[in-house]
């Protein structure tokens, strides 16, 4: 099936972003590299297998680019100019949207100006979207900064089989309440066959707004609703990862080497703490040194032996609650440093930049505690990545409550990240975990893990909007 050319794509992949990245080098010249976020790490490798086209934005402002094959994918790029960037996507998606539906542990803004820039980009994407689907086609779109696509789509095309899935939490629904235009948001997302959460307290909250506020009827049993005359399913799909391959990767003889080499970096240690983020204000990186901090202070571990790795990639530079979290996260690492360094042998070491693959895979092979407090997360990949890369059963996952993996990873040690004393005493027990209770956890989490990875998952969502597998699709 060729899906470069105008309305021949039967299966449509839509999101903010393009699985990769243009990025803009010192000499002028581009490149594509990997895009950030859990969104594209479960996304692509369920592309790959189902030859579809995937329509975003290719990261940079005012960026002319053609439909392209990148790396056996099919991209259909979604120009946004400088001021759209701006205000739909730094705006609306990021400081109005994203605070808002992680419990606004930040407080949301609302502009009506950022709200125009939604509403119009919006329907840009519908419009690629339109020009690339094949009559029938099946159209998946993702995540809160395309939640008016499923409407605008369908009255362009109401041909197509429409599924939208959130890759964030839905939130509460007081506070959704508090949106300007949450009537508009939910009939956009009404405008899909199929609305998928990660949990089901996400899906049932959305379907009692969709009743309050859009006149939906219910339909059958709690998976669905009426609309008009058509029936909308509802339901929850928790996202995973790819965990046979990461399985795969943390065996090989390369990563079991790297690992060693970054524990002999480190001068050996007793052990060693690790944290991967996008750095971001929901995922807790604070919560974490500040536990950390107080464990040192308190002399129950000692930094001659304890080390703590923060991996952070960077993130929505531009918006202002995520430059004032980096600054207080930096003062944090060098307090932490200038009080409990010395020279060569750092307490925490911090790295802001984004890794490749398998070289985060080493550090998860190395890390005895993996660290994971957001204060409010839709789900968490790096929890699954961590287990799924443990064959030797090895490794604690100190883990937040408030993440949608809590859900499933229950033989972690779960956390509530507002609780400082409670983070900072499940720290103490990992570090000081009996080895047989250690590996019994593991091999329980990896067993959920393996067992339910992003195959699955969109299997199980694709089969509810009623698209064939894979292999009937090519047919
Ligand atoms: P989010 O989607 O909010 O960023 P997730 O934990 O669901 O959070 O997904 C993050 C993804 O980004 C994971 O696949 C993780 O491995 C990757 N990632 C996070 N930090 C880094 C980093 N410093 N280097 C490389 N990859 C990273
Ligand atoms: C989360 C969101 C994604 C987003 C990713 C990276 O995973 O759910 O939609 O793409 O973060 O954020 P960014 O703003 O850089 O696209």
């Amino acid at each position: 099936m060729p899906s470069g050319t105008a309305q021949s794509a039967d299966f449509v992949v839509v999101a903010n972003r393009l699985p990769v990245d243009l990025e803009k080098l010192p000499d002028g010249s581009r490149r594509w590299k990997r895009s950030p976020g859990g969104l594209v790490t479960a996304l692509e490798p369920m592309l790959r297998s189902r030859d579809g086209a995937w329509v975003g934005w290719p990261g940079l402002p005012d960026a002319d680019v053609e439909p392209l094959v990148e790396d056996g994918l099919h991209l259909h790029p979604v120009r946004l100019s400088a001021k759209e960037v701006e205000e739909y996507y730094e705006g609306f998606s990021n400081g109005t949207l994203w605070p808002l539906y992680h419990d606004v542990v930040a407080p949301p803004v609302f502009h009506r100006h950022w709200w125009q820039a939604y509403v119009r980009v919006n329907e840009r994407f519908a419009e690629v979207t339109a020009q690339v689907a094949a009559k029938g086609a099946t159209v998946w779109v993702q995540d809160y900064q395309l939640q008016l696509l499923p409407a605008a789509l369908r009255e362009l095309r109401p041909d197509l089989r429409i599924g939208f899935f959130l890759h964030i939490p839905f939130p509460p629904t007081e506070l959704f309440m508090q949106l300007p235009w949450r009537k508009r948001i939910v009939e956009g997302l009404l405008g899909a066959d199929l609305v998928g959460f990660h949990t089901p307290g996400g899906a049932r909250n959305f379907r009692w707004l969709a009743t309050r506020l859009a006149g939906a009827s219910p339909g059958h049993g709690r998976t669905e609703v009426i609309v008009g005359d058509r029936p909308v399913k509802l339901g929850p799909f928790p996202i995973s990862i790819d965990s046979g391959e990461l399985d795969r990767m943390s065996r090989s003889p390369e990563v079991q080497e790297r690992a060693k080499q970054i524990r002999a970096d480190l001068g050996d240690p007793k052990r060693v703490v690790l944290g991967v983020d996008r750095l971001d204000y929901t995922k807790g990186i604070d919560v974490r040194l500040q536990a950390f901090e107080e464990l040192l202070a308190e002399g129950r571990i000692d930094a001659e032996d304890t080390v703590m790795i923060q991996l952070a990639t960077p993130s929505r530079e531009r918006v202002e609650h995520y430059q004032r979290m980096r600054a207080d996260i930096e003062q944090a690492v060098g307090r932490i440093n200038g009080e409990y360094a010395r020279v060569g042998h750092p307490a925490v070491h911090y790295l802001h930049q984004s890794l490749p693959r398998e070289e985060l895979v080493a550090f998860f092979v190395a890390a005895d505690v993996m660290l994971v407090t957001p204060l409010r997360d839709g789900m968490n990949l790096v929890a699954k990545e961590y287990v799924a890369c443990r064959s030797d059963n090895g490794g604690v996952l100190v883990l937040s409550e408030f993440a949608g993996a809590a859900l499933e990873l229950k033989d972690a040690l779960l956390v509530n990240p507002h609780d400082t004393d409670g983070v900072k005493n499940a720290l103490y027990a990992a570090l000081t975990m009996d080895r047989d209770e250690g590996r019994r956890r593991m091999r329980a989490l990896r067993r959920q893990v393996l067992s339910h990875d992003v195959d699955r998952w969109a299997r199980s969502f694709l089969d509810t909007l009623g698209l064939p597998p894979p292999e009937e699709s090519k047919s």
